[in-house]
């Protein structure tokens, strides 16, 4: 006798139109948050003749089966795949040359980060002041690394992450004053083995949202004990205006979502309205600084 073989719920059943299908699909697939109104946004269809479209005439079908076997079966696959001693391998090998590099990167930050010590100590000890209030220094953790090789697509290979990924070693310096920033960075591009591969002068040019910092990715020397290697590093420098602006904006537009909601215009109109301030302090510090600067040498 031939074996009759139950159609899944979330399957075509035998009776239902390939049109009607392909609506339930939509339904199916928009995972746990689906709603019969969201596949009429989609498909463009008024809801009445929607719920007709469904070959659940509720509209309302129990995919807890469904997810159930979604869940099983991404269990299974973690279980099988990622869990096994071929995939542990695979990590072990490809990581270590991965960690080696980052730990280059490391390396490269320190060499930077010298640099800039080196420039405000001697500054401190000709002015008497220091144009450096801090330096913040991080190499990319592996997840936005992935993210940006996706961003990006290019090969998942060392070379090319090197060739395509320049902040990895990212170091921000933040400044007391705007003209410290190019005094910074002047001295730091004539130091013979530092060569610059590229710059972006947000301070003159700042971005439509009000962002404005100086980011430059320079190419280091780092020794090792065969000898050395360039390294690439990305340096932003900024008064500590600009960074308190940027640490604040990066934290409401990134984390939270804000593009998605209501009001967002308003919300980027406010942002770039405490930009605008932001610039009128730096200005008016700068201004005071010359000012005093006739009398002192600072
Ligand atoms: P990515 O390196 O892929 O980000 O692109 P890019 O090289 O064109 O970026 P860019 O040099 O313009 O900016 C690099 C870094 O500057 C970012 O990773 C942030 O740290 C910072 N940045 C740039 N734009 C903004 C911004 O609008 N807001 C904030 N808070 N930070 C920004
Ligand atoms: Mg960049």
């Amino acid at each position: 006798m031939e074996k009759q073989v139950k159609t899944k719920v979330w399957e075509q059943q035998p009776k239902e139109s390939d049109p009607a299908y392909a609506a339930f699909s939509i339904y199916r697939d928009m995972g746990k948050n689906r709603t019969v109104a969201a596949v009429v946004r989609e498909c463009g269809k008024n809801r009445t003749n929607m719920l007709k479209y469904f070959w659940i005439t509720k509209g309302e079908c129990n995919m807890r089966p469904l997810e159930t076997f979604i869940e099983q079966r991404k269990e299974r696959f973690v279980r099988n795949s990622l869990m096994s001693d071929e995939f542990l391998d695979f990590v072990n090998k490809n990581m270590k040359p991965i960690e080696k590099q980052m730990s280059y990167y490391q390396c490269a930050i320190m060499e930077v980060e010298t640099k800039f010590k080196v420039l405000n100590e001697q500054y401190s000890l000709e002015y008497d002041r220091n144009p450096i209030e801090d330096i913040k220094s991080r190499v990319k953790s592996m997840e936005s690394l992935i993210k940006k090789i996706r961003k990006k697509d290019i090969p998942l290979t060392l070379s090319s992450i090197e060739e395509n990924i320049h902040d990895i070693a990212g170091v921000r310096v933040i400044c007391s004053f705007p003209d410290d920033i190019y005094m910074l960075a002047d001295c730091l591009l004539s130091q013979d083995d530092i060569t610059l591969l590229e710059k972006k002068d947000y301070i003159k040019n700042p971005k439509p949202n009000g962002y404005r910092s100086y980011h430059m990715i320079v190419e280091i020397p780092v020794f090792f004990s065969k000898g050395k290697t360039p390294m690439r590093a990305e340096i932003q420098i900024r008064t500590n205006g600009m960074d308190f602006w940027a640490t604040l904006e990066h934290q409401l537009r990134y984390k939270q979502n804000i593009e998605e909601m209501d009001g967002y215009e308003e919300v980027s109109n406010e942002l770039l309205n405490c930009a605008r301030t932001v610039i009128d302090m730096d200005n008016e510090m700068q201004r005071i600084k010359n000012k005093i600067g006739q009398f002192h040498d600072i």
